[in-house]
């Protein structure tokens, strides 16, 4: 057998959802599902390995073709772009990008130039770019919500899924930026080298969806 494709998966929810998607298609994903602290698991008879990453790192081990595909959420495609094709909507980890601010706040009003923070500047400052809106973008890394409550800015563009914690922090969204969900990507030479044995999973992907 020729070697094993090697696939990253985003550590978390969308390896769970990818490994059950793997399970559908009649694949023995054991060795995932026990992986204790281990990295790189065999799925023997898809001839798949297996390599758990953050999510950043699907793409950069994918752009530099030491993984031959990846799954990676939309939103860390769009951050962070990069050079490899993006072939199919897994469906799973759904959830949208929005702008949101404290509740009531008027933020389209007045000249001044608007505070943004977030997870994401390049999500954020092409969204406004978009609309021809000078904007000040901060990087926060975690619980963007905290920044308006704090007056560090007048809104943020952030993930959100239930919207439980805008809700419970009083913030509302008040605009999409856009929809975001899992998706397969691949390396550029991997595809062209490994076309059919690549196309052919991908093909099963697909009728299970
Ligand atoms: C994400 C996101 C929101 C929250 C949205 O944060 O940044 O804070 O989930 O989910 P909800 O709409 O269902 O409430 P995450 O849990 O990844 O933590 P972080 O903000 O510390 O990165």
């Amino acid at each position: 057998m020729s070697k094993p494709i090697r696939i990253a998966l985003t550590k978390g929810r969308l390896e769970k959802d990818t490994v059950g998607l793997l399970e559908k298609l009649g694949f023995d994903c054991t060795a995932v599902r026990e992986k204790g602290r281990k990295l790189i698991l065999p799925v023997p008879d898809a001839n798949l390995e297996v390599v758990l990453a953050k999510a950043n790192d699907v793409i950069t081990y994918v752009e530099h073709g030491v993984c031959d595909m990846g799954v990676v959420g939309k939103d860390t495609i769009m951050e962070m772009k990069g050079k490899f094709f993006e072939l199919v909507d897994l469906g799973f980890g759904r959830c949208k990008f929005a702008l949101a601010t404290k509740k009531g706040y008027d933020f389209y009003s007045g000249y001044g130039i608007k505070t943004i923070a977030t997870k994401y500047p390049n999500v954020a400052r092409s969204f406004f770019e978009k609309k021809g809106m000078d904007t000040e973008i901060i990087k926060i890394e975690g619980s963007v919500e905290l920044a308006p409550l704090l007056e560090l800015a007048d809104g943020i563009v952030d993930i959100v899924e239930t919207g439980t914690t805008l809700k419970e922090n009083g913030l509302e969204v008040i605009e999409d930026v856009a929809p975001i969900s899992a998706r397969l990507i691949v390396n550029t030479v991997s595809l062209k080298l490994r076309q059919a044995e690549i196309e052919s999973l991908i093909e099963k992907i697909q009728a299970n969806l």
